[in-house]
């Protein structure tokens, strides 16, 4: 059975005392979900949450490099991130891709880096409004994920998480329906039915991020290929973010 996760990606938002004060409260609350809680906070606090964190949370980085380690000023590398106990690290989002024009190669070394080091990729993927507008947005989904995942062997593409984020519904308010995720994520295991196998594509998490929120949190994730959400601006917020991983 494949695993649900709810992961905030808090992205640059919040100064040390309201980051402390947020991971306090989460680290503290009792959480009642059958889903994975995962934060992905600034990197700058990755290493003291990893040290003062208790179980129910596990620690994601928003990026890392696409090198091992060495002469890369102001990069922090995947072996770091595992070095001091983070599990996950996101890669592809849309905001790197538009303003740090990460490609598709890229974006496939640091999944190589990732898997080397024993940190899970959430490997992020969505179309524009105009693709989705124009009606390409299965080709322009299927291409992300074909250039920077398809080169995985079966066992490796098994410690992947993907993450459907239409760019149009990211801070926007505007929300895929949760029939049009659900389309979207059946596409993707689709292709890795087909590039895999059946059994290999029940394992992999696929989670839906861009708006979701408490309100409608529980719609979307009822979905059958709909394994969680990747949350921005409501994970901020420790009630909603509590709300919503407690719709599962
Ligand atoms: P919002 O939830 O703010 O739309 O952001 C989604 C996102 O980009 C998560 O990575």
């Amino acid at each position: 059975m494949r695993k649900r996760i709810v992961a905030g990606n808090w992205k640059m938002n919040l100064n040390n005392s309201d980051a402390q004060a947020l991971f306090e409260s989460l680290n503290s609350n009792k959480i009642v979900s059958s889903a994975e809680v995962v934060i992905a906070p600034p990197s700058l606090y990755l290493s003291e949450f990893a040290s003062k964190k208790g179980q129910q949370i596990c620690l994601a980085a928003q990026n890392c490099s696409d090198n091992d380690n060495g002469a890369y000023t102001g990069e922090v590398s995947a072996s770091m991130l595992y070095s001091i106990g983070v599990k996950y690290c996101l890669v592809g989002h849309s905001e790197r891709r538009q303003y740090q024009n990460e490609s598709d190669v890229l974006l496939k070394q640091k999944v190589n880096v990732l898997l080397k080091n024993k940190v899970v990729p959430i490997f992020c993927c969505g179309e524009s409004l105009d693709k989705r507008k124009s009606g390409d947005f299965f080709q322009v989904i299927q291409a992300q994920i074909e250039n920077s995942l398809f080169h995985l062997t079966d066992s490796e593409i098994k410690e992947v998480v993907i993450a459907y984020e239409p760019i149009w519904a990211i801070g926007t308010g505007l929300t895929a329906s949760s029939d049009q995720a659900q389309e979207i994520h059946a596409f993707i295991r689709a292709l890795l039915v087909e590039k895999y196998s059946l059994q290999t594509a029940e394992e992999i998490s696929i989670l839906y991020g861009g708006s979701c929120k408490a309100s409608n949190a529980k719609e979307l994730f009822m979905n059958r290929d709909v394994d969680g959400g990747l949350i921005g601006g409501a994970a901020l917020d420790l009630d909603s973010f509590l709300a919503i991983i407690e719709s599962f």
